[in-house]
C-alpha cells in the first residue's frame, strides 16, 4: 500500500463500517433451410411459366455495439474499473446515489438505475423462486473502501487482501453499480459456497435479465484478479448483461478486449 494511501486511511478512518464487512467478501445465423419432402414424396418439376419462389434473405445477425458507451469514464453505466484501470478521478463519486428498497445488512445505496433494477431482481427471486435476497454491500466511498481494504490487510496480509477487496480508487463498488447479495436466512456470506446456494445459482442464471453481470467469476482470476465472487453483482444495463449472458465472454476485460489485470503492476 502507498503512503498516500496509507495518510487516507488515517484521515478518513472515521467512515463507519458495519462490522464484518471487511473479514465476510454468451446469435447464431440460421441459415433458411428448404423444407424436407416427406420420404417417398415426389416433388414435380417446376412449370416454366411458374413464378420463381424469391430466395429468402437471411437477416443480418444484429450487431452489438461494444463502442457505445464509454468503458473510462466513471459515471458511465459500462465503465470498467480494475487493478490496472483506476477510477478517473480515483476518489470519483456518483451524483445519483439512491437508498435501495430491500432488506439489508448494511443500508444500501447505489446509482438509481441500479437501485430500480436491484429491487426488481430481488422481487423475481422471491415471486418466481421463492428464496429471499438481502444486500449485504453496495455503493462504497473512496474513504469506505480505504478503511475495508486496510482492515483486510491488517487482519489477513496484503496478498490475501489483494485478491479480495480493491485498493481505494480500483473499485467497482465505489462507481455505485456493484452489489454484493447474500440470502435469507444468510448462508455462505462472502463465500464461494454461496456460488453453490439457491440463490447463488438463481442469481447466476437469472441477474442478466435485470442488468446485472457476476463481475468475478470462477476461473476468471488471471483476468480480473480477484478470486472468485459468487454475491458479487455489478449493474451494467439490460443490453449488455442480455449480451454478455448470449455470448458467454464471462468477463468485462474479455468482452471489451482490455488486458488482463491479474496486479496492480504494468
Ligand atoms: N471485492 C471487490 C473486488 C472490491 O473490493 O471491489
Ligand atoms: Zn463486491
Amino acid at each position: 500500500m502507498s503512503s498516500t494511501t496509507r495518510a487516507l486511511a488515517r484521515r478518513r478512518g472515521a467512515a463507519a463500517l458495519a462490522a464484518g464487512l471487511a473479514l465476510a467478501l454468451l446469435s447464431g445465423c440460421s441459415v433458411p433451410r428448404e423444407p424436407v419432402p416427406p420420404v417417398g414424396a415426389s416433388t414435380p418439376p417446376p412449370s416454366p411459366t411458374a413464378t420463381p419462389t424469391p430466395t429468402p434473405t437471411p437477416t443480418p445477425t444484429p450487431t452489438f455495439d461494444r463502442a457505445k458507451r464509454s468503458i473510462d469514464a466513471a459515471d458511465s453505466v459500462w465503465v470498467v474499473a480494475n487493478k490496472r484501470r483506476p477510477l478517473q478521478p480515483e476518489t470519483y463519486a456518483p451524483a445519483d446515489l439512491v437508498r435501495v428498497d430491500v432488506p439489508y445488512t448494511n443500508e444500501p445505496f447505489l446509482r438509481a438505475a441500479a437501485a430500480a433494477a436491484a429491487e426488481k431482481l430481488f422481487a423475481a427471486a422471491e415471486a418466481e423462486a421463492g428464496l429471499r435476497l438481502q444486500s449485504l454491500s453496495t455503493y462504497r466511498s473512496y474513504s469506505t473502501q480505504v478503511r475495508v481494504y486496510n482492515d483486510i490487510v491488517a487482519s489477513r496480509g496484503q496478498d490475501y487482501a489483494n485478491r479480495r477487496s480493491a485498493q481505494p480508487g480500483h473499485s467497482e463498488h465505489q462507481t455505485g453499480l456493484s452489489i454484493d447479495i447474500g440470502s435469507i436466512p444468510a448462508s455462505c456470506a462472502f463465500d464461494p459456497c454461496f456460488g453453490d446456494t439457491a440463490h447463488g445459482r438463481w442469481l447466476a442464471e437469472n441477474a442478466w435479465r435485470f442488468g446485472f453481470h457476476l463481475r468475478y467469476p470462477q476461473g476468471g482470476t488471471p483476468v480480473t484478479g480477484y478470486d472468485y465472487e459468487p454475491w458479487h453483482y455489478r449493474y451494467v444495463g439490460l443490453e449488455l448483461a442480455a449480451e454478455l449472458h448470449e455470448t458467454g465472454i464471462p468477463t468485462l476485460e474479455e468482452f471489451f478486449g482490455l488486458p488482463a489485470a491479474p496486479d496492480y503492476g504494468g
